[in-house]
């Protein structure tokens, strides 16, 4: 399975931060946002991956993440310079797709816990048939797409941004598609708002009888990072996390690592060049964990 990561657009809700820089690139307490969606794709043993962003910051990404090379991962990248939807991800990634199956995130999404983990590290190793999306209660839907369930809990339809949501499940910014995606994407029409919605892709599956909507539980915590208030939830949110439970939440490294992405040997050279602060200290330690 391969990955794409979105991280265009204006990031409008959150100018002037974002005038100058992507929203991806803004930090969540100590890294980078886009560090989080990836570790997501890395998690679940996911190393083809495409980042789509602005001509500019595509190259603030370069500089970040190289090719990719260190993490053992291969990262490309592709412009998208207007926010023409977040469906057209599979125009844009046609050919980097080339038929695979193919987990879509969105570059201001954090997810948290295993449940997302165990279940893309299930389906790596099987053909996807149809589309997996993932909901989440929320006491806010009217702001997310939202999945309509009947009373056996199957689903009926999915609205984006529902004025009066008929229920309190959000679709997140996480989706996997079998290989038929970017020929149902080229049939979609511009919404009212002018964009590609992944929401009526996501509708066209449900008409094929083909989308599957898993539920995530509360041992999951989703998070969006698009306006101030949720950038500082989200890093309070990480600030919280770490230092409670002694851990580095989106530590690509060690995550390429576990993976096997990367052997001890590389990931000693990069303990070498680790910043002299507590993301530095925390690869240092974990270097001395796995040698012993
Ligand atoms: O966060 C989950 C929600 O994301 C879903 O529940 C909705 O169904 C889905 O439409 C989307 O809603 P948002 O209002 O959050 O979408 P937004 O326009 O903020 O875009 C989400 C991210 O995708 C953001 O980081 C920018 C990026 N993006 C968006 C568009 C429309 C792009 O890179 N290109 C685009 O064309």
């Amino acid at each position: 399975m391969k990955g794409i990561i979105l991280a265009g657009g204006l990031g409008t809700r959150l100018h002037p931060s974002t005038i100058s820089v992507s929203k991806q690139l803004l930090p969540v307490y100590d890294k980078p946002l886009i560090y989080y969606p990836l570790s997501n794709l890395l998690s679940a043993g996911i190393k083809e991956i495409l980042i789509i962003s602005t001509s500019d910051n595509i190259l603030l990404f370069r500089k970040l993440f190289g090719n990719g090379e260190s993490l053992g991962i291969n990262l490309s990248f592709e412009a998208q310079d207007h926010p023409n939807g977040i469906a057209e991800a599979f125009l844009i990634g046609e050919k980097f797709i080339n038929g695979d199956d193919v987990a879509l995130i969105l570059g201001d999404n954090i997810f948290y816990g295993n449940q997302i983990k165990n279940h893309l590290n299930e389906q790596k190793n099987k053909k996807c048939h149809g589309a997996k999306i993932f909901a989440y209660k929320v006491p806010d839907p009217q702001r997310y797409g939202v999945v309509e369930f009947d009373a056996n809990f199957s689903v009926v339809s999915i609205e984006e941004k529902p004025l009066s949501p008929k229920s309190n499940f959000a679709v997140t910014g996480l989706y996997v598609y079998d290989g038929m995606v970017c020929d149902l994407a080229k049939s979609l029409s511009p919404s009212k708002r002018g964009e590609l919605e992944i929401t009526d892709l996501n509708n066209l599956y449900l008409e094929n009888k083909q989308l599957e909507v898993l539920l995530l539980d509360a041992g999951t915590a989703w998070l969006d990072a698009g306006t101030p208030d949720s950038l500082l939830e989200a890093a309070h949110f990480v600030q919280t996390i770490q230092n409670r439970q002694l851990i580095q939440f989106g530590c690509l490294e060690e995550i390429a690592f576990q993976q096997g992405f990367i052997s001890v040997e590389s990931f000693k050279e990069i303990v070498d060049d680790a910043p002299k602060n507590k993301y530095g200290d925390y690869l240092r330690n974990y270097l001395k964990e796995i040698s012993n």
